[in-house]
């Protein structure tokens, strides 16, 4: 008998409605069409302008698009992780709040928060607790409201984030299919690249803290995109060796979309053709936790049972890494 493996078997996604364009943006700030396409492959992006709502709103709702799809019934869900950087408050966990919403009366559910390696992580986190024989039925579930931290008078970072949500489901798969092996890294060296410094318990918020901008996004980009393009090209060239998948045995790269240039880099460290490196960055920008399961939502009628597909991440903090594995089902 096979050992066990997690498989995803249903996804789900939903982004607000509003459409950010860089036409917009040229409006905004200092900035234009032709340079944040050149340099991050973005056109444009989404944002929640529900008054009164944050990141719950959206994972509620690509949750609920997962339920629809796949007739999963909320009830079966054993555990709810909601892999966010963006949670609706600093204290009371979203992906409680969330469970209860979407009717997974049966779960308990938590936050996961590893910048835009959050979902990445969340892969790793809901295969070891199916691979265990603990929880038949995890959804996870990745989400963030970027433009509630984000300073649009900041041309640095108001360029690239976006609004969005995205959900898996992972079940256990007898036939050897879903999570096969990951190589996840981080290193504390990032935490001064990029991160939010007013808030937390270092700085709390005060009345200066508000003065000084300091409860937005700072990101010193051109650092960052230097450990990212090296970062993603590692772990995702290692994860091809320990598991000896050549360029042709990979099926598909889905990789956080922070900048085209940084998936090209991955992509070509791989040997990969661009037909199997799925891209939607210039829908959406960088929605941090989403990225990865809004890919899956948009590509789902290409991925054919058995396909190799390589996730890769790199975000704050430092944290990167890669998982591989095997899609599970085709789409009805
Ligand atoms: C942010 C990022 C797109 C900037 O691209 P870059 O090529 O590094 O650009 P630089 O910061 O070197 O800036 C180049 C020039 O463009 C200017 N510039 C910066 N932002 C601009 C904007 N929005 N519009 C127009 N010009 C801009 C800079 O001022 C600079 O001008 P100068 O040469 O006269 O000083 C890029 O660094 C990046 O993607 N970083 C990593 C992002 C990432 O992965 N983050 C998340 C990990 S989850």
């Amino acid at each position: 008998m096979n050992k066990m493996t997690a498989a995803i078997t249903a996804v789900g996604a939903y982004v607000p409605d509003f459409v950010l364009s860089n036409e917009v943006l040229e409006t905004m700030v200092d900035t234009n069409d032709e340079w944040i396409t050149s340099r991050t492959g973005i056109k444009e992006r989404r944002m929640l302008k529900e008054e009164g709502q944050g990141t719950s709103f959206m994972a509620i709702r690509a949750a609920q698009n997962l339920f629809e799809k796949s007739g999963v019934d909320p009830k079966d869900i054993d555990l709810v992780i909601m892999a966010t950087a963006t949670p609706d408050m600093p204290v009371a966990s979203t992906g409680v709040y969330v469970a209860t919403q979407i009717g997974a009366v049966n779960a308990f559910a938590y936050d996961l928060h590893a910048a835009c390696s959050s979902f990445l992580y969340g892969i790793s986190t809901a295969s070891a607790y199916i691979e265990s024989g603990r929880y038949k039925k995890v959804l996870l579930i990745g989400a963030d409201k970027m433009s509630s931290i984000i300073d649009y008078t900041d041309r640095a970072t108001c360029i690239i984030f976006g609004d969005g949500a995205g959900a898996v489901l992972f079940e256990p798969n007898n036939e050897g299919l879903g999570f096969q092996d990951e190589y996840l890294r981080s290193d504390g060296i990032g935490r001064e690249f990029l991160k939010i410094d007013a808030g937390g318990s270092i700085l709390p918020a005060s009345e200066e803290t508000v003065k000084n901008k300091q409860h937005y996004v700072f990101q010193d980009g051109k650092t960052v995109f230097k450990y990212a393009v090296s970062g993603m090209a590692d772990v995702s060239e290692k994860i091809m060796e320990r598991n000896n998948l050549s360029k042709d045995d990979v099926n598909w790269l889905v990789a956080h979309q922070a900048n085209k240039r940084i998936i090209d880099a991955t992509a070509n460290r791989m040997g990969l053709d661009d037909e199997k490196v799925l891209i939607n960055i210039q829908k959406y920008g960088n929605t941090t936790s989403a990225t990865l399961p809004l890919l899956l939502s948009d590509f789902e009628n290409q991925l054919k049972k058995g396909d190799n597909i390589i996730f890769a991440a790199f975000g704050g903090g430092f944290t990167w890494g890669a998982i591989y594995l095997k899609w599970a089902y085709n789409k009805q």
